[in-house]
């Protein structure tokens, strides 16, 4: 009987017809349930067994402003926004750049940040798009970065499962160049001392956490909180911790 009752709770989810945890379910409950990679730095990412980042730091900051303690969910990337679809979190925070794309899954709170996918290359090597004819560029599957380069003419595109794999393809040599966030760039070409350096912006965008399709009241409690920690200081103050600067989009 039990395991009768299982299937059909696993039918449901993956008919889709289970619902996403309203505002005051969640509140009720007392814990918020967040997803993210865990993988992308300096976003979100692991300190050893401490998960940890500007996102992080920023999704607990706006958990403790409502009031809830939070539950960390990590998983690859590429299935995050697959993961709010079957209500594995309440909401996702992993640097997600809005697109029209990803609006006609999810629903998006107001960006949390502003940035870009920018060229990284061994110092001397290709620095913009029209450098990367015929040349083997790396970037994480799922991304906007792989949109951007798909569109270059005669870019070999390489993709793996892990920013930081895609960057180590670099540092490794089996690529020309690396493709990812301008911040993360910043702070890898910081990191290598010398070795690389940060090329093109291809493109910029906007950041935003996801809730469910049409999980309303969510939305509504997640962009009152940023904008109270936007004003309070604490966003500047985590983002300045992180970067030298605030992010926010302006
Ligand atoms: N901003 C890029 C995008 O929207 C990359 C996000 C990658 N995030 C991550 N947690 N790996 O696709």
């Amino acid at each position: 009987m039990k395991k009768a009752l299982l299937s059909l709770t696993a039918l449901c989810l993956l008919a889709g017809t289970a619902e996403a945890r309203t505002w005051a379910e969640i509140k009720k409950s007392g814990t918020i349930k967040i997803g993210t990679e865990g993988a992308f730095p300096p976003f979100n990412m692991m300190k050893g067994t401490q998960l940890t980042g500007f996102e992080v730091e920023l999704a607990n900051a706006l958990a403790k402003q409502l009031g809830l303690k939070v539950q960390w969910v990590t998983q690859p990337f590429d299935g995050l926004l697959l993961g709010l679809q079957q209500d594995r979190f309440d909401f996702v925070i992993a640097s997600h750049g809005i697109t029209p794309e990803r609006q006609r899954a999810v629903d998006f709170a107001n960006p949390h940040y502003c940035t870009g996918g920018a060229i990284v290359s061994m110092k001397g090597g290709p620095t913009k798009a029209a450098d990367l004819k015929g040349k083997i560029v790396a970037v994480q599957v799922g991304t906007t970065y792989l949109t951007g380069v798909q569109k270059i003419p005669g870019a070999k595109v390489l993709v793996f499962p892990k920013d930081t794999d895609a960057q180590t393809a670099l540092l490794a040599g089996k690529a020309a160049v690396w493709v990812g966030d301008k911040f993360t760039g910043l702070d890898l070409v910081k990191a290598q001392k010398g070795k690389l350096q940060q090329g093109a912006l291809l493109f910029t965008e906007k950041i935003g956490m996801a809730v469910k399709k049409g999980n309303t009241s969510v939305l509504k409690e997640l962009n009152a909180a940023l904008a109270k920690a936007q004003s309070s200081g604490t966003y500047a103050k985590i983002s300045r911790s992180y970067f030298g600067e605030d992010i926010r989009c302006k």
